[in-house]
């Protein structure tokens, strides 16, 4: 079967409206859901994972940052979060795919992978992509959100509408 892919690129100009495009995804997801972060050492993975950890309803005790050594933490809260980075992941062994597996289909929480294109993205079904990079400004990201599977077409329109209700200035780069 092919996969449709839609993709939509937003600019942010400051971490706080990073923040605000994670709520809005956040609030657009449910438990099972997954998505799949991906861009370089400072892009903002972590900071749009603040976001979505806002719109999932994680507690405010619980500060997000990126999981180092431990690589996945988990979050309780309306819908508990599983934050995952791979980036100190320099091997992938049997062990480690069992594990991940059991998060990425578990129907418990959302996971919220950050540096996803190392080792596991052939054991993502459908999930919301989100490549960050940086923009002109030290400031600016340029940040994609690609909706792998039909039910994340759906989790697309409704993160957008939420976002353009307080960002109707926002730049909009691109949307196919
Ligand atoms: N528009 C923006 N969105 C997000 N972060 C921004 C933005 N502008 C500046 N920043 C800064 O960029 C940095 C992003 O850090 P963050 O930890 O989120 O990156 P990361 O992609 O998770 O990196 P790592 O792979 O090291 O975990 C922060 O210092 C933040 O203040
Ligand atoms: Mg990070």
């Amino acid at each position: 079967m092919i996969k449709k892919n839609f993709t939509t690129i937003i600019e942010t100009h400051s971490p706080e409206e990073t923040v605000h495009l994670g709520y809005c995804i956040g609030k657009s997801l449910y438990p099972g859901h997954v998505v799949a972060l991906i861009g370089h050492l400072g892009a903002g993975k972590t900071w749009l994972s603040r976001g979505i950890a806002k719109g999932l309803g994680i507690s405010k005790n619980h500060h997000v940052h990126s999981p180092a050594f431990d690589l996945v933490h988990e979050h309780p809260g309306t819908i508990p979060m599983y934050h995952m980075d791979f980036y100190r992941l320099d091997h992938f062994s049997r062990e480690d795919e069992l594990w991940i597996e059991e998060y990425i289909h578990s129907d418990t929480g959302v996971c919220v992978i950050e540096w996803a294109d190392k080792f596991i993205k052939d054991l993502l079904d459908d999930h919301l992509e989100i490549h960050l990079e940086m923009g002109g400004c030290d400031t600016d990201r340029k940040i994609s959100l690609i909706a792998v599977g039909d039910e994340y077409y759906t989790i697309m329109d409704h993160l957008l509408q939420l976002f353009y209700i307080k960002n109707k200035n926002i730049n909009i780069l691109d949307k196919e």
